[in-house]
Order: structure tokens, then sequence, then C-alpha cells
């Protein structure tokens, strides 16, 4: 039988279609199932596909990927203080929103607090620099990059998230590389429970204990490197079902991952791959290729670094 698309009713998560208001003529070529979106525990819906700018330059490279990338439909851009490159995702957004007339609340724009700017006012002070290195007035969604070693400190850093998301400088908070224990911690600790949790998945890298805890509280798991960093595009097995879907073992990778529910982040500066990525919803996968999939999963297999290894 030939795969049918990821639907809002074939789909485990119920997908909502984000209403466009472009102006026809920038109307994306792309499917529409890119521009879903998923509720968060606190109400707010999130895109299931956004652009990931890790090292991407703070100049007009990242500039022509945002812009090619929100042409083609994205909604979704996720930066970091980290990154470095605020300032240019900044300008491409504002710039794109401009051109085409379409309101701020239509694209979802993520960045996060970086490790030496934990501690309450630290915390809020970093978030008002991001903000202002963006040119954006509030930020969609605002993440602990990292969970700080110390306790105490990390449960201010959250407090000062919930703070702002209490003054409207952010619609939703959440964390990042957080393992069972830092989300214990915080759940038990935290007035506002995280909306997501920003961590390394995909086929080789499936995190299974930490995504059921997660669901346990209703925390969406953000899937980065879910490329597995351009790795794993060899692999065997990718390759087959990739063959026999007649995708790109890309496609394949990012269509396994929103399959399961999770937010996808690929990350690309090359317009073509940009296009493709976007184009890797409208199928659905046999579920005979599914736990083929699964089969490969490994906890351990990161292609991130060791800082970003969580707990769990
Ligand atoms: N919270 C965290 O600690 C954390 C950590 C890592 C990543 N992230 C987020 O997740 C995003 C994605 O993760 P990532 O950047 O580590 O890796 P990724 O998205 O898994 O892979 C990116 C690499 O794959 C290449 N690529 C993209 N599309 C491709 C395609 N269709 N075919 C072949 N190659 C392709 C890109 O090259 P080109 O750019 O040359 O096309 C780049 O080298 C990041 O940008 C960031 O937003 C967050």
């Amino acid at each position: 039988m030939a795969p049918s698309a990821i639907t809002p009713e074939t789909s485990p998560e119920r997908r909502v279609y984000a209403k466009k208001s472009i102006n026809e003529d920038q109307r994306s070529r792309s499917n529409s199932i890119a521009a879903g979106t998923i509720k968060l525990n606190d109400g707010n819906e999130i895109p299931t596909v956004a652009l990931g700018v890790y090292k991407a330059p703070n100049g007009p490279e990242t500039e022509a990927a945002i812009t090619a990338a929100l042409d083609a439909g994205y909604r979704h851009i996720d930066s970091a203080a980290r990154y470095a490159n605020e300032e240019a995702c900044g300008r491409a957004i504002r710039r794109w929103l401009e051109k085409t007339g379409t309101p701020r609340e239509e694209v979802y724009v993520c960045s996060k607090l970086w490790d030496s700017d934990h501690g309450y006012e630290s915390t809020f002070n970093a978030l008002c620099l991001s903000l202002e290195k963006l040119g954006l007035d509030y930020l969609d969604l605002y993440l602990i990059h990292s969970p700080a070693e110390d306790e105490e400190k990390r449960l201010e850093s959250w407090r000062a998230l919930e703070t702002a998301k209490r003054l409207g400088k952010v619609r939703s908070i959440g964390v990042s590389n957080f393992g069972a224990s830092h989300i214990e911690s915080l759940v038990q600790n935290a007035r506002v429970i995280p909306a997501v949790n920003q961590v390394e998945v995909h086929p080789f890298c499936q995190r299974e204990p930490l995504v059921e805890l997660c669901a346990k509280y209703g925390i969406k798991i953000e899937a980065y490197s879910p490329l597995a960093r351009g790795n794993k595009l060899e692999d065997p097995t990718i390759g087959a079902i990739a063959a026999k879907y007649g995708r790109t073992p890309a496609q394949i990778l990012l269509n396994w991952n929103a399959s399961r529910g999770n937010v996808v982040l690929p990350k690309s500066l090359t317009p073509s791959r940009i296009q493709s990525n976007l184009e890797s919803f409208d199928f659905q996968l046999a579920q005979e290729d599914i736990d083929t999939i699964n089969a490969l999963g490994s906890s351990g297999n990161y292609v991130t670094g060791s800082m970003h290894k969580s707990d769990d």
C-alpha cells in the first residue's frame, strides 16, 4: 500500500495547520504539513519544523538561509546566544516580515540562555541582550541551553524564565540538554513546567527513557541534530528505506522523528537542502520501516560533544 502523509488523522499528534497571512505571491511552494504546529503544555502552538542555525555565521550567509527558509514555508527559527548569530537572525526575520507584510506572531523565534549566564539576574540580563540583538520585543521560546551543575543556580535561572514569561518577554519557556534528574528536580520546584526539552534525538540516539519521562510531564521533545549532523546519511538501513520511498536519507531521518511527535530542527545553509528538508513530511513510513529504524537505536550514540550528554 502506498504510504500516505503524516496528517492530523494519522499522526500521533494533532497537527494544526498554521494560518498563513502572507500575500498570495509569497505563499509557500512547499507542503503545508511543514507549517503544522503542535500544542505545548502552556497552550501555545509550536511549529513542528525549525531551521536550526548552529554554526551559522553572523552575516549575509545566514540571513540568506533564513530568508530562503521563510520563503519556502518554515515558520520557526532556532537560535541561541551561544551561536553568536542573533543579529543576523533578527535582521533576516524582521526584513522578511516587513517584505511580506506578515505579522510577527507568525514566525516562531527561539533563543537560549548560555551556561555562563546562569543565575536569576544574569539570566534576565542575558534574555534582554538576546532580544536586543534580535531586534524583537519578545521571544516565542526561551530555553536554558544546558543545566547548571549547581541545582540552586539552575532553579534561579528557571525562576528568571518564569518571571520573563509572566512579563510577556517570552511566550513559552523550556530547557535543553536536561537529563532525568534535572527534569525531576525542576518539576518538583517549578511554578511553570517546562514546555520543551531540546535534546539530541535521531534514529541512532533515541533516548527512550528521557523521552518517556518528558512525556509524563507533558514536556515536548525538540530533536536537535535530527540529521545526526550528516554523519549517518550513508547508513545502509536508512539508505534502503529511502530508496523504497523514493526519498533522501535526510528526509527519512526527519520523517521518523516527526512521526514520534517531536519538533525537528534541521540545520542547513544550503537552499536546496533547506527546501528538501521541508518536504520530508508528506508521506508516512510503514510500521515495519519504523520498527526497522527503531531497532537502530542506541541511547549512547551521540554525534554532539560530551558537553551535551545529559544524564539520562
Ligand atoms: N540545544 C543544543 O544544545 C543544541 C545542540 C545541537 C544542535 N542544536 C540545534 O539543532 C540544530 C540542528 O542540529 P545540528 O546543526 O547539530 O545538526 P543537523 O541538523 O543534524 O545536521 C546539520 C548538518 O547536515 C547538513 N545537512 C542539512 N540538510 C542536509 C541534507 N538534506 N542532506 C545532506 N546534508 C544536510 C548541514 O550542511 P549544510 O548547512 O552545509 O547544508 C550540516 O552540516 C542546530 O542548528 C541547533 O539549532 C541545539
